[in-house]
């Protein structure tokens, strides 16, 4: 039997945080072991935010490094950048013939952001999610693991499926996301109301996956937690309620065991512990990470394969489409 689909992009628009690492990039190792996984650099995505073309080059290879140095390895995924593949674009096109405006606009991060930049409230911010559903759609994707922060992206993308497979005939396999219970969300250090953002101003805010091992446990020390002094589970206690998902991502332990082994802790002590538990699973992800971006010619190469695998695969499923609407096939 044919393995299932997996299908997921970052976007190379900032310095990674361990949000991006515990609610998608983690898991995409384990995913890679039972099915096929393709996994893309989503420049293309990027650029509906203004880019400085030198970082964005730079970042679309950290990404891909990221990619690897998390442990998938380019033989058994497809890692590929979005725009070395144009059936997205081509694909998105088609699709946002059948969005319709209302639906977009209701898209919460859209909002969000155009609310923020006024100055930029480009065309591009508005169709993002068309492009992500294309994204999807295009390699016939059963599965697709995402943070909590994408999950209205995603129901597009299956409305889309149907929609289009009721119009002409099925062509679309509808995909299923894959979003993280308790770590689908990691909250701000600052501010644990607000998600963990790799764009966030304040550099205290985020964890990058970049940090070297002081920064990372000055950075936890200083996290916000509350005034209680009672180590509790619970939405009240946000800040800390964090911190534990945190630990439990990295450690793997349950949310019980680390709320009984650290009930008669201050939350100092915890905290301490935290700051070196991150440190030390992130030692080796960085230290292969400087490895790889040391080595350009070794990346260019896996973008290269990744691109032809994934166009072959963009290619069969955008015929199909193509021919469905009617547009003639080049003879
Ligand atoms: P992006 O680049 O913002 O984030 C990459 C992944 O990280 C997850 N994430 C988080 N998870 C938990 N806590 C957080 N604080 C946090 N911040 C980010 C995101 O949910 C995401 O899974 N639109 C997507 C990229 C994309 C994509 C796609 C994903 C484009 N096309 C097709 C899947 C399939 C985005 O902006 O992710």
């Amino acid at each position: 039997m044919d393995k299932k689909i997996v299908f997921s992009g970052v976007q190379p628009s900032g310095d990674l945080t361990i949000g991006n690492y515990i609610g998608a990039i983690k898991e995409f190792k384990k995913l890679q072991e039972e099915y096929n996984c393709i996994f893309s650099v989503v420049d293309m995505h990027s650029i509906t935010v203004p880019q400085i073309p030198k970082n964005l080059r730079q970042r679309t290879y950290e990404i891909l490094a990221t990619y690897i140095a998390s442990g998938i390895d380019p033989e058994k995924s497809v890692l590929f950048v979005q725009s070395h593949v144009p059936a997205h674009a081509e694909l998105s096109w088609v699709l946002s013939t059948i969005s319709y405006m209302g639906q977009l606009s209701r898209m919460t991060q859209y909002k969000e952001k155009s609310q923020r930049s006024d100055e930029n409230l480009n065309a591009g911010l508005f169709t993002y999610p068309v492009l992500m559903a294309a994204d999807i759609l295009l390699y016939q994707t059963d599965l697709v693991p995402v943070g909590e922060d994408q999950r209205q992206h995603l129901e597009l993308a299956r409305d889309l499926a149907e929609r289009f497979n009721y119009r002409y005939s099925p062509t679309f396999v509808v995909p299923k996301g894959l979003i993280p219970k308790e770590t689908g969300k990691i909250y701000s250090l600052k501010e644990p109301n607000k998600k963990m953002s790799k764009s966030d101003e304040d550099l205290n805010a985020s964890i990058l996956l970049k940090d070297d091992r002081d920064t990372i446990i000055r950075k936890i020390r200083k996290a916000v937690t509350d005034s209680k002094a009672e180590f509790r589970y619970c939405e009240e206690q946000k800040g800390l309620q964090n911190l534990i998902n945190i630990h439990s991502a990295f450690s793997g332990e349950s949310v019980e065991d680390i709320v009984g082994h650290y009930k008669n802790s201050p939350y100092s002590a915890f905290k301490e512990d935290l700051g070196f538990l991150v440190a030390d699973a992130l030692d080796p992800f960085r230290h292969r990470f400087d490895d790889l971006m040391k080595n350009k010619k070794e990346l260019d190469e896996i973008m290269k394969t990744g691109a032809d695998k994934a166009s072959y695969l963009a290619h069969k499923t955008l015929r199909k489409v193509y021919r469905k609407i009617g547009f003639v096939q080049p003879k």
